[in-house]
């Protein structure tokens, strides 16, 4: 036979499909999982945040196992313990739907009209609107803890909140960006080991806002289905969806719990059987610092405006998980840029905004300086 990196969607094997779906997550492999429900691997919010201290690169270990050769799904109970937090979020959240419905802007492009709430880039619409709120929740330890399990020390953080509201249906099963979103003859003519690679790209996450009980619709979730190297091509057949339909398993969440898996996992949001509830979730995708992420963000708009806000909270020693912070916040990667505007400054690569931003607050700049040499910067880097 002639050796081919292409694969088509005719090549796909349902029967070598179910044989990695069928697998089952032994426990003692976790050993910081608090529990395995129908194979995703839980973990305890605390406890987790108590052992990271000791013993980071091993529950990061344990996660990309999880993520990469394990069922594709982990959740992390309590992630977010500051329910006032979130219920600001969330009025936050309400504000912007309401404005963009008056501006005409609210679509969402994956589901019925009026049965979602839906709120593009709502990182960065959230750090314009109350940049507190902004860096209490993106400063998040353990959101750091896992993104860097997946992407390594930086990466971009882009979000999406979905409201789906009573009535609201499932979606078909799918994979996620990047090759989730390009047609099946595109995919095709790439070659099969970067398919597989672009997994590896992105962490697809979401927060929950509000609990999920099963009867809410939280996502449906195929484990394992991360692990087969022609999914990207598969997703759409009749029979895929067909065992997704009988096999796909659903986690209730409670608000403050995150939920993380892979991009390539087969996956669709559930139906919302309840009456006179909003599921509300604040959909995670960070992709690594050496790709394209789905959404622009504004880094230098946000940096700009939460800048005095965190000036503040260093000043007052009420900055605890500084790094964290400006990691979410900040474009943490020199490239691409202008080679003969913007020379290294350190080794062999140009000032990050990340770098700026951590010498204007050790240097206690004020704000004008700070967003002066923030253009500059970016200027230099512009060709
Ligand atoms: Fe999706």
């Amino acid at each position: 036979m002639t050796y081919s990196v292409f694969s088509t969607a005719n090549n796909s094997n349902i029967s070598q499909f179910k044989k990695l779906c069928e697998q089952h997550i032994n426990k003692q492999e976790y050993p910081f999982a608090h529990d395995i429900i129908n194979n995703v691997i839980i973990y305890d919010g605390d406890h987790l945040h108590q052992q990271s201290k000791e013993h980071k690169q091993a529950i990061q270990s344990e996660i990309y196992k999880a993520l990469a050769s394990g069922s594709g799904i982990i959740a992390i109970k309590n992630m977010w313990s500051d329910h006032q937090l979130l219920n600001q979020h969330n009025e936050i959240f309400n504000q912007i739907l309401q404005e963009e419905t008056v501006s005409g802007i609210a679509a969402d492009h994956f589901a019925k009209a009026g049965a979602n709430g839906r709120i593009w880039n709502s990182f960065q619409k959230v750090a314009l609107k109350d940049a507190d709120s902004f860096i209490d929740y993106y400063s998040n330890p353990l959101l750091s803890l896992v993104c860097q399990s997946w992407l390594g020390p930086y990466y971009q953080v882009t979000a999406q909140v979905n409201i789906v509201r009573p009535g609201g249906k499932a979606q078909q099963p799918h994979r996620d960006y990047h090759l989730g979103f390009q047609q099946e003859d595109d995919v095709a003519l790439f070659p099969l080991p970067l398919q597989v690679m672009t997994q590896f790209m992105t962490l697809q996450g979401a927060v929950a806002h509000s609990d999920m009980p099963i009867q809410s619709g939280p996502t449906l979730l195929l484990p394992f289905s991360q692990q087969y190297k022609e999914g990207y091509l598969a997703w759409r057949k009749k029979e895929f969806i067909e065992y997704f339909n009988e096999h796909a398993i659903q986690v209730p969440l409670e608000k403050g719990d995150g939920l993380f898996f892979s991009p390539a996992l087969f996956h669709g949001a559930g139906n919302n059987h309840l009456e006179n509830f909003n599921r509300i979730a604040n959909l995670l995708q960070i992709s690594s610092v050496f790709c394209k992420p789905m959404e622009t963000v504004n880094h230098t708009k946000i940096l700009s405006n939460i800048y005095p806000s965190l000036l503040k909270k260093y000043q007052n020693n009420q900055l605890v998980h500084l790094e964290e912070i400006i990691t979410a916040a900040a474009d943490s990667y020199s490239f691409p840029t202008n080679l003969d505007t913007d020379p290294p400054v350190y080794g062999l690569a140009p000032m990050t905004q990340h770098q700026l931003v951590k010498t204007a607050l050790t240097e206690g700049w004020d704000a004008q300086r700070f967003t002066q040499k923030l253009n500059e910067i970016n200027h230099k880097r512009q060709a």
